[in-house]
């Protein structure tokens, strides 16, 4: 380890900045924000330096020629010096007389003359976490921060002050040290962090209240989030279902779900397969129900993984509403829809103006016995029709709308697997739909469009289309 992380308390110490460019702003920004009273020493200062000089928050020393005095008892105010926007001599000189006065200095791009270096930080007041690579990788520790940044939930701050709060609380209910880091061990994963990480900081007190004046430990209390997890391009995730899925103790997922958006959840979280092919489940929706039901029973943070939204033909109401039933609590992440995800990775914008008034979403699953839809109003709406689930129907849903008067030569866009690196867009029309799917070789997950907007999609390359080239030549 090159260096010993440590969080330094400028609160109100002196500190020096050598340079008054953008990098010298950069780092007077920090120094502020950690209540330092920086004395910029440069030859020529920048507006935003001549701002905070002009609201007092920093003291500014213009010099026209050479160094200042770098003497030991003049540095021996400082408790930090900064050089940045300096030459090379200067930057020398400055860090020669720090390290000779023991003063810690960092000059900005020479890790060789610097005694500390600025990590990069993510923060959520108190909370901070600071990432460094000892000058090997800048641009890794950026990706690394924002990844982090993605991760860690927005009012994580206010859940530490909430904590804050309670210690000494705490402290009197529970005199066992043992004990107590249990109890708050505890705490991070119930259902009182959560209100407040959820913004509901009054319904959180009251819990707290009662849990400190009841003197108990928290029970952990099990949960289900039904995750919507987009089409399938894990960039398409939302914050919110990643950290449900960094969070989770058990993750069920299904066929829908691929092995890149599966990357993304915790480790040793456990991993359980529920199915769901056509008509080839794996478990049956009775079966999943009960399993969501006894994991969060156990006291387990679930996350159901749902491709695309859970409540559009997701069965996610029917998954909520049992959930409910057994007293579970159930959370609601929503995902970007097929529709609007592989219309997007298509081009083809579902309610354009110029040709169309609105979207409808439709099943073309026509299960056994149930009604099929309307097909005498859908063929006269002048909406965009997506149809999820159509893939083994396609040719009699085309048939349909034709006799139903919509006509034959009507747009059609078939997009398999959209969103994916194989994903398949076949153009076509109404007339020619069955024909569409299968001369393309698409067997699903795969969206048709009907509708003017289809002639806009992007048809895949026929080069790129390597299994329809496959099915071609078979
Ligand atoms: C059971 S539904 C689930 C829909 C999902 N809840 C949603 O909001 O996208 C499954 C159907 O969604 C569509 N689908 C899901 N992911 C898709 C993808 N990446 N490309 C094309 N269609 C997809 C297909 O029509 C598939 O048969």
């Amino acid at each position: 380890m090159k260096y010993l992380p440590l969080f330094a308390d400028l609160e109100g110490r002196e500190c020096l900045v050598a340079g008054g460019g953008e990098n010298a702003a950069r780092k007077l920004r920090l120094l502020l924000r950690a209540g330092a009273r920086p004395t910029v020493v440069a030859s020529a200062i920048n507006a935003e330096i001549r701002a905070l000089a002009r609201d007092g928050k920093v003291r500014v020393v213009q010099r026209a020629d050479g160094l200042p005095d770098l003497s030991r008892r003049r540095l021996a105010a400082y408790a930090l010096i900064v050089v940045a926007d300096a030459d090379s001599d200067t930057a020398e000189a400055f860090a020669a007389a720090a390290r000779q006065a023991n003063i810690p200095v960092n000059v900005v791009d020479r890790p060789d003359l610097s005694t500390v270096v600025f990590p990069g930080i993510v923060e959520r007041d108190p909370i901070l976490v600071a990432i460094g690579s000892a000058g090997a990788a800048p641009v890794l520790v950026r990706r690394l921060r924002e990844q982090i940044e993605a991760l860690l939930p927005s009012r994580l701050g206010h859940l530490a002050r909430f904590a804050q709060r309670f210690r000494t609380a705490i402290a009197g209910t529970q005199p066992d040290s043992g004990r107590r880091r249990r109890f708050w061990e505890i705490f991070f994963d119930g259902p009182v962090a959560r209100l407040v990480l959820e913004g509901r900081e009054p319904q959180a007190t009251s819990a707290m209240l009662r849990l400190v004046n009841s003197g108990t430990a928290p029970s952990l209390e099990g949960s289900v989030a039904l995750v919507g997890v987009g089409p399938g391009d894990p960039d398409l995730l939302t914050l919110r279902a990643l950290r449900a899925m960094q969070d989770a103790d058990v993750v069920v997922y299904d066929r829908l779900i691929g092995d890149r958006i599966l990357d993304y959840v915790r480790r040793d979280a456990e991993r359980i397969y529920v199915g769901k092919a056509r008509g080839n489940h794996a478990m049956n929706q009775e079966a999943i129900n009960a399993l969501l039901v006894a994991q969060a029973r156990a006291g387990r943070r679930v996350a159901r993984l749902k491709g695309g939204d859970p409540f559009v033909f997701g069965r996610g109401g029917e998954e909520m509403a049992h959930l409910q039933a057994a007293s579970i609590a159930v959370e609601i992440i929503p995902g970007i829809t097929a529709a609007t995800g592989c219309a997007a990775a298509a081009g083809l914008p579902l309610t354009h103006r110029d040709y169309t008034s609105g979207v409808t979403f439709v099943t073309g699953h026509m299960r056994d016995g149930a009604p099929e839809p309307d097909w005498a109003s859908l063929a006269a709406t002048r909406h965009t029709l997506v149809i999820y689930m159509g893939v083994a129907t396609a040719g009699i849903i085309g048939d349909r709308l034709v006799a139903h008067g919509m006509r034959p030569a009507m747009p059609v866009a078939v997009i398999e697997n959209g969103t994916r690196p194989e994903q398949i867009v076949a153009r076509g029309t109404l007339a020619t739909l069955g024909a569409t799917v299968a001369g393309r070789g698409i067997v699903g997950p795969a969206l048709i469009v009907i509708g003017d907007v289809a002639a806009l999609a992007r048809e895949s390359a026929p080069g790129v289309d390597a299994r329809a080239q496959a099915y071609a030549q078979a």
